[in-house]
């Protein structure tokens, strides 16, 4: 298993960086090139504890978020297929370039029960980093930029989580930010596929119901 980079690896993963940097310059702060350099570094650090091929997770980490359907009409090919432009522009083998876009088409919870056949080491190791990033206090910063991209009340006491929407209303939801948490986030936990990926996102669980329970008790006068 290939668990350091040779140093050509090493210059396309730099190239690669330098491009998504460049191509997420102006983009929607929550998916901006922070976010990506956090996932590379959760990535690396859960790969460390995992049998998978460094390279292909440091790419799939890199380019998950090139162009994520939210902002593209929905369109969930546009992913796959800039990182796919992108990576044989660079002439990297294509059972590589093939898993990495394997690996950005499989990493995204879009709500609702969808099963993949897909799967692979690398696939769960970063998917397990972007899931640790929606969690925790940079978890809870990320979703109230996010309703506030989309002008979406903080809570309501009124709408309530809805724990069984399909993908598509998962999609059109406008329900306040806080729900987010109950249908989304706080089912991460037990989502993760590594050891390293449920160790740490313990914390950042128990971080996120801290946060909950705070926010119930300020917001009834506490
Ligand atoms: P993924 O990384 O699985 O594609 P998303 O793109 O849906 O996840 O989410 C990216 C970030 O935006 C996460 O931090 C997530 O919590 C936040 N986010 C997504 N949908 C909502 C929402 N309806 N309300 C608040 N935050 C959201
Ligand atoms: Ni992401």
């Amino acid at each position: 298993m290939n668990n350091h980079l040779s140093a050509a690896q090493q210059a396309i993963v730099e190239t690669c960086a330098n491009f998504v940097r460049k191509e997420l310059e102006q983009g929607e702060k929550g998916h901006d090139w922070w976010h990506i350099e956090r996932v590379r570094r959760n990535a690396c650090q859960i790969a460390a504890t995992e049998s998978a091929d460094l390279f292909v997770v440091e790419l799939a980490a890199l380019l998950h978020d090139i162009a994520d359907s939210k902002f593209h009409d929905g369109d969930e090919e546009i992913g796959p297929e800039r990182a796919t432009r992108f990576l044989n522009s660079l002439k990297v083998e294509p059972s590589v370039t093939e898993h990495v876009a394997a690996i950005i088409r499989n990493i995204s919870f879009k709500g609702g029960n969808q099963v993949s056949d897909f799967t692979s080491a690398e696939l769960q190791v970063v998917q397990d980093a972007d899931r640790l990033d929606a969690m925790g206090a940079i978890g809870i910063a990320r979703a109230f930029h996010y309703g506030g991209f989309k002008n979406r009340l903080l809570y309501d006491p009124a709408v309530l989580p809805n724990l069984k929407m399909t993908k598509e209303e998962y999609k059109r939801s406008d329900a306040p930010t806080i729900n987010h948490f109950y249908e989304k986030l706080l089912l991460l936990k037990d989502r993760m596929n590594t050891p390293t990926g449920k160790a740490l996102a313990g914390q950042r669980h128990l971080f996120m119901e801290q946060f909950l329970a705070e926010f119930e008790r300020e917001w009834q006068g506490g």
